[in-house]
């Protein structure tokens, strides 16, 4: 949490090479922009040195609560480490046109949160580097964790040769103001109102924890505490009908991809 009034940043590094990446070195320069603004302090968590084993598919953090994850390593030391900061930067080399395998694992690793999502009150920037593709790299990212709003992307040139003095600049602009918008964000602790995605996604995962409450007992007991949204916050009626009207043609269209009726349940109806 901020202290001391200084803004407190968690940097989740995915290349593998660590320190030595040219990833690392992008935040660095970010860094460096952002202290020009105000005091700040930067974490940094090198996926390659954190013990976060491969996720296993068994489902149980998604289904039943991240509790029951059967790997014991440092997913809730992150977790609590994620909890102290005030900002996240997500930053991961585009490898395939997508992002590291460390960055992906970690995706993984934190799916339950975008069933039961958290940390509205953090900040993410996202930051990839590389040559081609950065813009899907930056899409994967913003889904490795649900719940904190994405406030800025930064795809930053290092291809595996040396820049051209053009493309250094054209880092240095983005960089610059990537830092600035990140920063404003930190300033404003005030929960943003949903926008209608927000307020479709919030609606549907409702609805699917109730009509998969067997399958998904962890989603329905988090969702059956909830009634309009996340948290507390005025929402614009016309948005509310219409996320209403939406995720009920949405819960038509995927009528078949839902869960059969149960033995029980079906005799009780007749
Ligand atoms: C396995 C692998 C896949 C890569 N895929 C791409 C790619 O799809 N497009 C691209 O422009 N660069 C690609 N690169 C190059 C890296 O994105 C680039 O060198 C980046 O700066 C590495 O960042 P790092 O030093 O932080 O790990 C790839 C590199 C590796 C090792």
């Amino acid at each position: 949490m901020r202290t001391e009034n200084r803004f407190k940043v968690l940097v989740l590094v995915g290349s593998p090479k660590g320190k030595a990446g040219n990833g690392y070195s992008a935040i660095q320069n970010l860094e460096a922009e952002m202290s020009k603004l105000g005091p700040i302090q930067f974490t940094y968590l090198f996926l390659n040195k954190v013990d976060l084993k491969p996720c296993l598919g068994c489902f149980a953090c998604v289904s039943r609560g991240e509790n029951l994850c059967p790997l014991k390593d440092d997913r809730e030391k992150i977790e609590a480490l994620i909890d102290e900061h005030d900002g996240i930067i997500l930053s991961s080399p585009g490898y395939v046109q997508n992002v590291s395998g460390l960055m992906k694992n970690f995706s993984d690793r934190f799916a339950y949160t975008h069933h039961r999502p958290k940390y509205f009150q953090k900040k993410v920037l996202l930051v990839a580097n590389g040559g081609a593709g950065l813009d899907k790299t930056l899409s994967a990212l913003s889904l490795a964790i649900g719940g904190p709003k994405v406030v800025g992307k930064l795809a930053v040139l290092s291809p595996p040769w040396p820049l051209k003095d053009k493309a250094k600049s054209k880092n240095e602009k983005n960089t610059r103001a990537a830092a600035t918008k990140f920063y404003q964000s930190l300033k404003d602790n005030v929960l943003p109102s949903p926008t209608l995605t927000d307020l479709l996604m919030f609606k549907f995962f409702k609805a699917t924890s109730k009509e998969c409450q067997t399958w998904l007992p962890a989603d329905y007991e988090y969702y059956s505490e909830l009634e309009g949204y996340y948290y507390r916050v005025k929402v614009n009626p016309v948005k509310r009908g219409v996320a209403a009207v939406i995720v009920r043609l949405v819960g038509f269209l995927m009528r078949d991809i839902g869960p059969p009726k149960l033995q029980g349940a079906q005799e009780k109806q007749e």
